[in-house]
């Protein structure tokens, strides 16, 4: 039975589905519709992976608009310091909790490769607090803390789609493109 007040990831994606484009343009509405949807862990079984050297990027849903992914991070799992292409990016929390850290890129030359970041905030994600990346300084890193002590799951949109992004090493200065890569895409490996 589904716990009180959360709802299923296959009714977020109906509820995304039928999102006017317009809102993908701006952060707060689709913020508040995570806040007020919890998803229920349960529903989400098909898509978790879990790789003890790397965090694991699992696709469900894609349109021209968006797309919809969920992250396992096991304890003391982080990502790179990275950007997020100009898209917007939105993260819910429907296991565990996870720690942002958000900076300023106050310069990069990715031609040079180089690049100099300085700390903005720090925020935490949970089941009641999803988030949404600030347009306007969108650098930031996820992490599972070890002192956390516990497995997360997030689930992500971001729109449009992008599948490289740039990630920095803010105590060396430098700075470089990625390629991303699912894990598994609708719950199949990739
Ligand atoms: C990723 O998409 O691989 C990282 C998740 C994030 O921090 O936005």
């Amino acid at each position: 039975m589904r716990s009180v007040g959360l709802i299923s990831i296959q009714d977020l994606m109906q509820q995304l589905r039928k999102l006017d484009s317009t809102v993908f343009n701006e952060t707060e509405t689709l913020r508040r519709l995570l806040q007020h949807n919890p998803v229920d862990v349960e529903s989400l079984a098909p898509y978790l992976t879990w790789d003890r050297q790397h965090y694991t990027r699992n696709l469900i849903d894609r349109t021209p608009l968006y797309e919809l992914m969920a992250i396992c991070w096991e304890v003391g799992q982080a990502s790179s310091v990275h950007n997020h292409r100009d898209q917007n990016c939105w993260m819910a929390v429907p296991m565990g909790r996870l720690r942002v850290e958000n900076l300023h890129l106050v310069r990069q030359d990715l031609e040079r490769g180089t690049c100099h970041l300085e700390p903005l905030n720090t925020l935490e994600m949970s089941l009641a607090e999803p988030c949404a990346v600030n347009p306007a300084d969108p650098v930031h890193r996820v992490i599972n803390p070890r002192e956390f002590n516990q497995r997360a799951v997030s689930l992500h949109v971001y729109s449009r789609p992008f599948d490289t992004c740039v990630v920095y090493s803010p105590e060396q200065g430098t700075c470089g493109e990625i390629k991303l890569h699912f894990n598994t895409e609708c719950g199949k490996p990739k």
